[in-house]
């Protein structure tokens, strides 16, 4: 288990030691070209205090720099160098061209304290054969069984809903999601323990919410929101080490834990302690994102009576009452496309950073090695340069001339839309991600019409995906 006080980074050591082999730029930039490569303008201190620091303002201040800087723009913050990237190309160029040559950002450095070596905290060949080996527990076969679970378990949660009732959708998706992503990576093993792994993981993550703007620092300063932090992510290991034993003893039982401990390359397994740095990184990766995209579905088709319509319309003519499959996610492109669009408007994942590893150019400026690049999904999805209406509701935008749901329907360039990342650190989680969220709405969309309660003021707060500030208060409706 990795300790909570780890040392201040140290950018050399941290790659040696994840074993990063620092490759140089495909054209090298000389020494005695560096001065003239210029550093691209950037914010005022004082407007990186109040975008950055004031933590809620940060979304918008990457509208802000998207709008205002085209291409990059540079700041100082907390002593690093920081260069936001906002022209497709640029963002295309250092996360896939130059991927290789950086490594995570300060943010996820830190949440290393919590997830140790697992798949979104590794780096290098360490992440490289991680990903190897986690990636048969998401092979099509298994979500197909996975998608089966996330239907039963959405059917039982549906079964507490009642006309009229009012709740807090942000943390109703979030036990309902806790429980798909328990069941699937744990099988029954973590059924009793749900509750308290929910409550558990709401002090965790406000407490890493810090860490991913301000980095691992923060968790050294005496907040309550740390000892919260401590306690919760004490509570959870014990859970896991737990579960973890009892698969031992039982062998394979089908789920994700059990792939994660048969899993084996050139006769190395997962040690006990691996296996519960993916675990841990599977229950929390895998569960508040697809949360979050549900929340702000709900919302966004309360506040849109007439695309609610147009989606009631691809439920009832294509299911008519009974309950979706995996079978099903291709006849549902309605369905997809009004998830698409939510986390178009609101990507669970708002924002990702890399520290480069060796100078880059970026069309003409450079970004020197130890820098951080950092590209905004909720920015550069919004830009009116890229999205046509780009902040108006519109799920239709990604049905093509066939009448499919497709990614590439919209028009808009790559480097314009990546919800779930780029290269060989995309989500692993994607296919599930998408076919639990289609399959959720699916379901409950076919009876229920949430209402958002009238005057609720349900503001974005960037935590460590981007969640609402005081829930998202909702009363259920039937259709
Ligand atoms: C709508 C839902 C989701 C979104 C928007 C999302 C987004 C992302 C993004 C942007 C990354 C890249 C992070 C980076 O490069 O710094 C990522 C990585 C990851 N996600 Fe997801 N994710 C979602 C759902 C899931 C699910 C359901 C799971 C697992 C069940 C999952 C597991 C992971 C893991 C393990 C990684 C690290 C992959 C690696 O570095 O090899 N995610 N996700």
């Amino acid at each position: 288990m990795t300790s909570i006080a780890d040392p201040p980074i140290d950018l050399r050591e941290t790659a040696r030691r994840a074993q990063i082999r620092i490759a140089h730029s495909d054209v090298p930039i000389p020494r005695d070209r560096r001065r003239d490569v210029p550093r691209p303008p950037g914010p005022s201190g004082l407007a990186v205090l109040r975008g950055f620091i004031a933590g809620g303002e940060a979304p918008w201040f990457m509208v802000e720099l998207e709008r205002d800087y085209p291409t990059l723009a540079h700041m100082r913050l907390l002593g690093d160098h920081v260069y936001t990237l906002t022209s497709p190309e640029a963002i295309v160029d250092v996360f896939i061209g130059h991927g290789r040559e950086t490594m995570k950002g300060r943010g996820l450095q830190g949440t290393k304290a919590v997830l140790g070596n697992g798949l979104l905290t590794s780096e290098g060949e360490v992440h490289l054969r991680n990903r190897r080996l986690v990636q048969p527990a998401f092979h099509r076969d298994r979500i197909a069984a996975y998608a089966r679970d996330m239907v039963d378990l959405t059917l039982a949660h549906e079964a507490s809903w009642s006309e009229g009732q009012a709740l807090d959708m942000q943390s109703d998706m979030s036990a309902l999601t806790l429980t798909i992503v328990g069941r699937t990576l744990f099988g029954s093993d973590l059924a009793g323990d749900a509750h308290e792994i929910g409550e558990s993981l709401a002090g965790l993550l406000e407490g890493m919410g810090r860490y991913l703007v301000l980095g691992p620092q923060v968790l050294r300063v005496p907040l309550p929101s740390r000892k919260r932090a401590l306690e919760s992510f004490a509570r959870i290991d014990r859970i896991v080490e737990r579960v973890i034993a009892q698969h031992r003893q039982r062998g394979d039982t089908g789920d994700m834990l059990s792939m994660l401990i048969a899993a084996e390359e050139d006769g190395a397994a997962f040690d006990d302690a691996q296996v519960r740095d993916e675990a841990m990184t599977l229950i929390l990766a895998g569960h508040e994102t697809t949360a979050m995209t549900l929340t702000w579905t709900w919302m966004l088709l309360s506040q849109n009576p007439a695309v609610a319509e147009w989606l009631h319309e691809e439920l009832d003519a294509t299911l008519a009452g009974r309950n979706p499959g995996m079978d099903d996610m291709a006849a549902l492109p309605r369905t997809r496309a009004v998830v698409a669009e939510a986390i178009r408007l609101y990507p669970p994942v708002w924002i990702q950073g890399r520290r480069t590893l060796a100078d880059v150019e970026v069309d003409g400026w450079l970004i020197p090695e130890g820098a951080i690049t950092l590209i905004s999904q909720f920015a550069m999805h919004r830009s009116p340069r890229w999205w046509t209406s780009s902040l108006t509701f519109m799920p239709q935008r990604w049905i093509d001339a066939d009448g499919a749901f497709s990614e590439d329907a919209p028009g808009q360039p790559r480097g314009a839309w990546f919800p779930f990342g780029w290269g060989n650190r995309r989500c692993i989680g994607e296919q599930f991600a998408w076919t639990e969220a289609t399959l959720v709405l699916a379901t409950l969309a076919q009876r229920w019409r949430p209402e958002l309660i009238p005057g609720s003021d349900v503001q974005p707060m960037p935590a460590v995906t981007l969640r609402t500030k005081s829930g998202m208060p909702m009363v259920l409706r039937r259709r």
